[in-house]
């Protein structure tokens, strides 16, 4: 195990005496094996001073586990997640990983720029789901470990090839991943291209606050910022519409739970299993802000969901059936696990009334999340 020195003190900032409890933040890392194709890939983990960690993969950016307090100061492992990384290579339904080139799906895995129209490889049929077959999610990223004032940080850094995938231009993007000194798990996404093309990175954590493998999810309570959402074909691609939830069983406005609405006959809902749609964030897109609040009432656990981007995935492990076997032998049954993932709206490419997800040479793509942890 190697151990990155820490460049801060554990001290107030304000006062400058030692915190109470205060533990230093610091970072290690170890071998997490080798890729199927012989690339080495390392585990990181970022411990703050509150004694929260997180610990990410170089291969698919991939938060393999994060361990935070619950009301009493217990920490559990609340994302979903396997123990190996060949399981990862094997059957991961992206658990904990960087989405990329392009989050969600793109219908018949078809967009057109300026005229000439890519195909991207259909992995989800009839679509292209999550970047194609060797999404960002696949791929072993360049790690930097650095301790900032904010806490431990690990910056990811991958350059994708023009073409890489079907996507036009060559793509170089950074991922910063910060365990913030105040139980916030940071993400700073950049991204140049040297040529037109499209972009939509997020990050696709499975949380069960209560602790993963502990059961489903259907008690947790809700809160969107989000008055409207869109509504998808019976393929999961939007339809075009930008629907009201109001009078829907998508109305998050109230805190409500997960599962008091999820099994109504909604067309809707049926389609999806359950949610898995994308909602309009009510805030002016650009800004950060909090988009969505979930709360565990067993553990006391609350997560603050903020981004900068204009929409968000709300997802609810439809597609988990019990098949998988993740970490300390948990079995992932139907709806064991949730993702809020913050980007822009999926098939944007196909659908000019969405915000524009084109990206040109000489401007930043930029997108930053904060899962923000406390207890009550
Ligand atoms: C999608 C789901 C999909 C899951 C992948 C989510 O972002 O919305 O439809 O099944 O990712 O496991």
């Amino acid at each position: 195990m190697k151990s990155f020195a820490p460049l801060v003190a554990v001290v107030s900032l304000v006062t400058g005496t030692p915190l109470m409890n205060a533990a230093e933040p610091s970072i290690t890392s170890k071998s997490f094996g080798t890729t199927t194709n012989g690339k080495k890939v390392t585990l990181y983990t970022l411990s703050n001073s509150k004694g929260a960690t997180a610990t990410i993969s170089n291969y698919g950016g991939i938060v393999t586990s994060l361990k935070i307090p619950d009301r009493n100061g217990n920490f559990s492992d609340i994302v979903l997640g396997f123990k190996t990384l060949s399981e990862y290579e094997a059957k991961s339904p992206y658990f904990g990983c960087l989405v990329g080139r392009y989050g969600n799906r793109i219908a018949a895995g078809k967009f057109t720029l300026d005229g000439k129209t890519y195909q991207l490889a259909i992995n989800n049929k009839p679509n292209s789901l999550h970047g194609g077959l060797k999404g960002f999610d696949k791929v072993v990223w360049e790690a930097t470990p650095l301790m900032t004032k904010q806490g431990p940080s690990l910056k990811l850094t991958y350059i994708s090839k023009d073409g890489e995938e079907g996507y036009p231009g060559t793509l170089t993007v950074t991922a910063t991943y910060t365990l913030t000194n105040k139980n916030e798990l940071k993400l700073v996404y950049r991204a140049k291209t040297d040529k037109k093309t499209i972009i939509n990175l997020t990050q696709h954590s499975y949380f069960n606050l209560a602790g993963q493998g502990t059961g489903d999810i259907l008690d947790h309570l809700v809160t969107l910022k989000a008055d409207r959402f869109t509504p998808v074909d019976k393929n999961l691609i939007p339809t075009g519409r930008i629907a009201s939830v109001k009078g829907t069983p998508f109305d998050f406005r109230k805190p409500t739970t997960i599962g008091a609405r999820i099994n109504e006959k909604a067309e809707q809902l049926k389609i999806a299993k359950g949610y898995d749609h994308n909602w309009v964030a009510a805030k002016l897109s650009g800004q950060l802000g909090v988009v969505a609040t979930v709360e565990d009432p067993k553990s006391g656990r609350v997560m603050e969901v903020l981004t900068t981007a204009p929409g968000f995935q709300f997802y609810t492990g439809n597609f988990l059936d019990g098949t998988l076997t993740g970490k300390g032998g948990k079995i992932y049954n139907f709806r064991n696990g949730f993702c809020i993932e913050p980007q822009h709206y999926p098939d944007s490419p196909n659908h000019k009334n969405f915000p524009t997800v084109v990206l040109k040479p000489g401007q930043t793509y930029k997108n930053t999340i904060i899962y923000r942890f406390s207890a009550k």
